[in-house]
């Protein structure tokens, strides 16, 4: 197959010939990717023909995009599998507390996704009668689903001829016609001709595929490529450049301080608020250190202001390093002597006083997470 030298446009009919018959022969064996000729369909979706047809439970290729957002496939899997175990349906995620949806979210990251799975959830069964708007368009107005959750979501589950562009997606068009730095409109009106055809969702699965296997960040396999003739990034030598590198913004680092309050033999624990970073999952009470100020003086500070009690300093237990996406944190933790007042929810959203071993219950951050090993080992 040789490119066309002018065809920057718009790729041919063979291309998406040529990625769906790789992708039958290659595609990753993952839990909502229903096997060929699986036909078991979800019963409450509108277009129960298409659904048979396609086999295909749009309710858990919507868990699993959303889950699969900045997160690796390996990653996503255990998490995915337990999530449906708990949740298999809509209802059941609708009719959940959020503590338990954040939970079973514990170490996936992003919890934002986690809070508006469940708002959608709920948004589904009052508004929709419980079964996953069939477009992108209306996927698009549900809480957290973004352009590419809603074409993923609608090309996958419901045949809807539209690409989903993720970074896989995006690299993999970016090779192809070898440039640096393409658009969102620019990969959009690259891929768009891939996907229309009978099977749009297996072009889309197919392109994932083809980024995290073959055309791979670091070191692509061309030779295994099905894409190897037509690619133009191959054929100048440019495939390591393209797409050119992100510029990386500085990430702060922020020391954060935070008080393991002791009280017979509990520990007082905070909620925070539900919207912002973290929403709703719990965690020791503390918070971010002035400039100036020392560790011990902060943790004081932000538990009086976090719950209105007054606490003493003991030693300090650990120093845990964490990075988020944008910035980087130190969470220093100190034992504390719990001194006055009774606690209120002042800076968060409620607080409980909780044994060690009773710790394992309560959905906390990765930072406090290792905190918790070192108080109360596996627990
Ligand atoms: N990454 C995001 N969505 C995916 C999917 N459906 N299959 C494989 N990798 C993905």
């Amino acid at each position: 197959m040789t490119r066309p030298t002018a065809d920057l446009q718009s790729e041919r009919p063979e291309t998406t010939s040529t990625l769906l018959a790789w992708y039958d022969r290659n595609r990753r064996d993952l839990p909502w990717r229903p096997r060929p000729g699986d036909a078991s369909g979800h019963p409450l979706t509108r277009e129960p023909s298409l659904e048979r047809e396609l086999g295909l439970d749009p309710y858990r290729v919507w868990v699993a995009e959303v889950m699969l957002i900045q997160t690796q496939v390996n990653t996503v899997v255990p998490y995915y599998r337990r999530f449906l175990d708990l949740f298999p349906d809509v209802q059941a995620l609708a009719a959940a507390d959020l503590d338990e949806v954040l939970k079973l979210w514990e170490g996936l990251g992003y919890y934002a996704r986690a809070r508006n799975l469940h708002k959608a959830a709920q948004q589904i069964v009052d508004v929709h009668d419980g079964v996953l708007p069939p477009n992108r368009r209306s996927l698009r107005e549900l809480p957290g689903a973004g352009d590419y959750v809603a074409a993923a979501v609608a090309s996958i589950a419901f045949g809807e001829r539209v690409l989903a562009i993720d970074a896989n997606v995006r690299r993999v068009l970016s090779r192809l016609h070898d440039l640096a730095e393409p658009s969102d409109a620019q990969v959009r009106k690259l891929g768009t001709s891939l996907v229309d055809c009978d099977r749009p969702g297996d072009v889309n699965q197919a392109l994932m595929d083809l980024g995290s296997t073959v055309c791979t960040p670091r070191n692509p396999s061309c030779p295994a490529c099905p894409l190897d003739e037509i690619c133009m990034a191959r054929a100048r030598g440019t495939q390591s450049q393209r797409p050119g590198p992100k510029r990386s913004r500085a990430r702060p680092h922020y020391q954060i301080a935070a008080g393991i309050i002791w009280r017979d033999g509990q520990i007082l624990i905070a909620k925070r608020p539900s919207e912002g970073l973290l929403g709703g999952l719990w965690e020791f009470p503390g918070g971010k250190v002035e400039p100036g100020e020392r560790l011990e003086s902060a943790m004081v500070r932000e538990v009086r202001e976090e719950l209105g009690v007054d606490v003493e300093p003991r030693d300090e237990i650990a120093a845990i390093k964490h990075s988020y996406s944008h910035f980087s944190i130190t969470l220093h933790a100190f034992n504390c002597r719990y001194l006055a007042g009774e606690p209120q929810a002042l800076g968060c959203q409620e607080f409980a006083w909780v044994k060690p071993e009773d710790l394992a219950d309560f959905a906390f951050p990765a930072a406090n997470r290792r905190l918790i090993e070192k108080i109360a080992p596996s627990s």
